[in-house]
């Protein structure tokens, strides 16, 4: 590299396609220079870290949780068995798994003082909001957390973060309603205690539907990772400080709280609603060429080609709709997808439907208010959430997070009093 300023050159790696920024500090104009340093606000093109976690080629729109395909689990895994991939980098064998999903199983229960803290939230509080802080709250139930150079311990309270996020979601759903919250059920499947949980209300034995099950079951899957996004980046942020994982993963439903982030999916709901009819279609789209307006669910920053994930949850929506009768909105759905993906507007800027663009019908089908989709996102993505605080946490190369900054202000200012100030 030669620094233009001085005629210097110098000699940076390139290992994994990427250079070191610290490598860029040995670039100085004088002996007192700090260094050059890199800028890249929104990280746009800056990797933070190694992962063996998830891997994306968003031209190619190829998604992988350790290797295997997306569609290939979302076909014949369960979530349960995901999270466990996620978590331990391989897929377990069948003592395993059982092991595994009995330990999820025996801690889905939370400590009574939880319902009496989320007895404190207003009527109309946020799913979302309640759930950031009931999840940080749990630290305070378990202080040994914060010993997390513990493997064993660590353990511990990564099962507890998997089993008790349904518990604590359905807890938020059930206080908006008004209605008594109801006790996990361990006869039942992760999918079907949270629907459980949700709307049990005076039978005996709540009995999910199987076809319910099995595609929320594939939501979960789907949403479980997705490497380093806004919150898997903010609980990485959070965790590097070396607090307990309760309080890093809450930093991940916050950041995942964010319109920018969990809740594009209400947006195309409420595109669909305004759209109205299949006629009202072809205006619609033309209004977004026009550039009046955005079509909610196409398009990502990663993936320019098909979001892997849309495609199976159009699947998925279709199995959904068998068991609670079609949605008019679907074809709406599957209206625009069809005149989008022909559409030089959009194949010229290489714009899909996303995750977000099926995703919301399914819930609403489900019977769910749109507040309820980011924390039907946290559930699944806590087990993504923990296996990079996992990683990071083993990771001998990272320190705690502390970016650097372009001071833009000013300098060596001489106070002056209150008085004074004109
Ligand atoms: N509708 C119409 N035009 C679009 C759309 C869209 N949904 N998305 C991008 N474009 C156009 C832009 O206007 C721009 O056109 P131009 O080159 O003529 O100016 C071009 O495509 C590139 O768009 P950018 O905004 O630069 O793309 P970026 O990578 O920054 O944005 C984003 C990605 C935010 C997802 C964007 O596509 C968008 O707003 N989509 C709709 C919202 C959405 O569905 N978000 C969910 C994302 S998935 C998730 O977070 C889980």
């Amino acid at each position: 590299m030669t620094d233009n300023r001085t005629g210097k050159t110098y000699e940076v790696d390139v290992t994994d396609d990427t250079v070191r920024a610290i490598d860029l500090r040995q670039i100085k104009v004088n002996e007192d220079d700090f260094g050059l340093m890199t800028y890249d606000p929104a990280f746009m093109n800056t990797a933070s870290c190694r992962s063996s976690i998830t891997y994306i080629d968003g031209d190619r729109g190829i998604l992988e949780y350790r290797g295997y395909p997306i569609e290939q689990l979302a076909e014949k895994s369960t979530y349960l068995e995901v999270a466990y991939l996620l978590i331990h980098g391989e897929l377990p064998n069948q003592k395993q798994l059982d092991e595994w999903i009995h330990e999820i199983t025996i801690h889905t229960f939370v400590h009574e003082n939880l319902k009496q803290f989320c007895e404190g939230f207003r009527y109309d509080a946020h799913p979302m909001g309640m759930l950031l802080a009931t999840t940080g709250a749990l630290s305070t139930f378990y202080p040994d957390a914060s010993k997390i150079d513990d493997p064993e311990i660590r353990y511990s309270h990564v099962i507890r973060l998997i089993a008790k996020m349904p518990t604590l979601a359905a807890f938020a759903y059930r206080h908006a309603r008004g209605m008594p919250y109801v006790y996990p059920d361990n006869e039942l499947n992760y999918p079907g205690n949270f629907l459980g949980m949700l709307f049990k209300m005076t039978e005996l034995k709540y009995e999910p539907d199987p076809r319910i099950e099995r595609a929320l079951d594939i939501l979960f899957i789907l949403h479980a990772d997705h490497e380093q996004n806004c919150s898997t980046s903010a609980v990485r942020a959070v965790g590097s400080s070396q607090v307990d994982p309760y309080s890093a993963v809450a930093a991940g439903v916050a950041a995942l709280y964010g319109p920018l982030h969990g809740g594009a999916n209400e947006a195309v709901l409420r595109m669909l609603r305004r759209i109205g009819t299949l006629e009202n279609v072809p205006d619609f789209v033309q209004g977004v060429k026009n550039g009046e307006e955005r079509l909610m669910g196409f398009g990502h920053r990663v993936y320019k080609n098909y979001d892997p994930r849309a495609k199976i949850i159009k699947k998925a929506c279709e199995d959904v709709f068998e068991v609670t009768g079609t949605n008019p909105l679907l074809d709406i759905a599957v209206e625009l997808e069809k005149i989008a993906l022909e559409d030089e507007y959009f194949v010229s800027r290489k714009l899909y439907p996303n995750v977000d663009f099926y995703s919301g019908l399914i819930y609403e089908a489900l019977g769910m208010p749109v507040d309820m989709f980011p924390v039907l996102f946290a559930i699944p993505r806590t087990s993504g959430w923990i296996a990079q605080w996992l990683e990071m946490t083993q990771d001998k190369e990272q320190k705690i997070a502390r970016p650097r900054q372009i001071y833009t202000g000013g300098r060596t200012l001489d106070y002056v009093p209150i008085g004074d100030r004109g």
